[in-house]
């Protein structure tokens, strides 16, 4: 079940996505012993935020739609977790991915010094939140060539491998690979959350504080084996694929897309605190029941050609998940 991704050893392919559980050391070493591979702290910012005016996060029925804001302590204060985080998962050969997020190209490259003081094993270069406004005038993740000077800047400022976060709200998020592959990129997280809005009946108003929001959850899913299994087909890099991976057949999926491992978010409020225990256990039995020895052999699979033809019936993403939900 181990797998590597720019030069760092998962024991599982299984990544806690960044902001589920947040920067508390705790929940990020809670996530490693039921079975995450590597965890990834919530983004920080240089100056700490407070985030939105609730409500900031909601059930909708198909996944979940956040707009928090980026709330976190700033990149100082972010360090000392990181650093707490860093001590909890070394006993458990878990990698820590610090993650970070800022207005401007010259601020990422400051993020990414100041959390370097930790020395996570990986940053990810969040350049993709859809609720934040950025003097940039739009996320860094719009276009190549903001996207290629971000991770320019992040290469130059840290000797830690970096991941980019890519948005799937592009016109060509294979261009945008590209470019960042070309500035020295070690490796992409696909997706971020797709911007989406509520709307409430009764008043007509946005349900979100902020009016906007990402939706995560099993709606995200075919959206996000679109972008890695284009990602995939465009550059070498390792692709953390994320978006939407609620079982352990999802996984398999995401891998078959062309991705390195799997990111793990919404699921944890869908499945509870156990959900990487229960997806790993899923993968494995999928990959035994198949006859399949490790995940190299489904890697990639969907530039392999069609196979043969499968009658999808929607069924639940997990038995008995409709029922929680009368
Ligand atoms: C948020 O804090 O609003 C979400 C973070 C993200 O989508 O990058």
């Amino acid at each position: 079940m181990s797998c590597r991704i720019a030069g760092v050893r998962l024991p599982t392919p299984l990544v806690l996505a960044s902001g589920v559980w947040g920067t508390s050391p705790t929940l990020l070493e809670r996530a490693a012993r039921t079975g995450a591979g590597a965890v990834a702290a919530k983004t920080c910012t240089l100056a700490p935020r407070r985030g939105h005016r609730n409500p900031t996060a909601i059930d909708w029925g198909h996944g979940l739609i956040n707009a928090m804001g980026l709330p976190n302590p700033g990149a100082a204060e972010e360090v000392e977790l990181l650093r707490d985080a860093a001590r909890r998962l070394a006993a458990l050969g878990v990698p820590l991915i610090a993650s970070i997020a800022a207005d401007t190209v010259e601020d990422f490259g400051r993020a990414a010094a100041i959390v370097s003081e930790a020395d996570p094993a990986l940053i990810e270069v969040n350049i993709s939140c859809p609720n934040v406004e950025s003097s940039h005038g739009e996320m860094f993740a719009s276009s190549a060539e903001a996207a290629a000077a971000v991770t320019r800047q992040v290469k130059s400022s840290t000797p830690i491998p970096c991941l980019v976060k890519l948005s799937p709200n592009v016109a060509d998020i294979a261009a945008i690979a590209r470019a960042v592959a070309a500035a020295g990129a070690d490796g992409i997280t696909a997706i971020n959350t797709m911007p989406g809005m509520l709307v409430d009946a009764e008043s007509g108003a946005p349900v979100l504080a902020n009016g906007t929001g990402g939706i995560s959850g099993a709606a995200l899913k075919p959206i996000a084996l679109r972008c890695v299994h284009e990602i995939s087909g465009a550059v070498e890099l390792p692709i953390i694929g994320t978006g939407g991976v609620i079982t352990g057949t999802d996984a398999v999926e995401m891998l078959s897309a062309g991705a390195a491992c799997v990111g793990i978010g919404s699921a944890i409020v869908f499945r509870g605190e156990n959900a990487f225990s229960s997806i790993l256990e899923e993968l494995k039995v999928w990959l035994a029941e198949h006859g399949y020895r490790c995940l190299e052999d489904i890697r990639g699979r969907t530039h392999r050609g069609a196979g043969a033809a499968v009658v999808v019936t929607n069924p639940p993403p997990v038995p008995g998940w409709e029922k929680t939900r009368a």
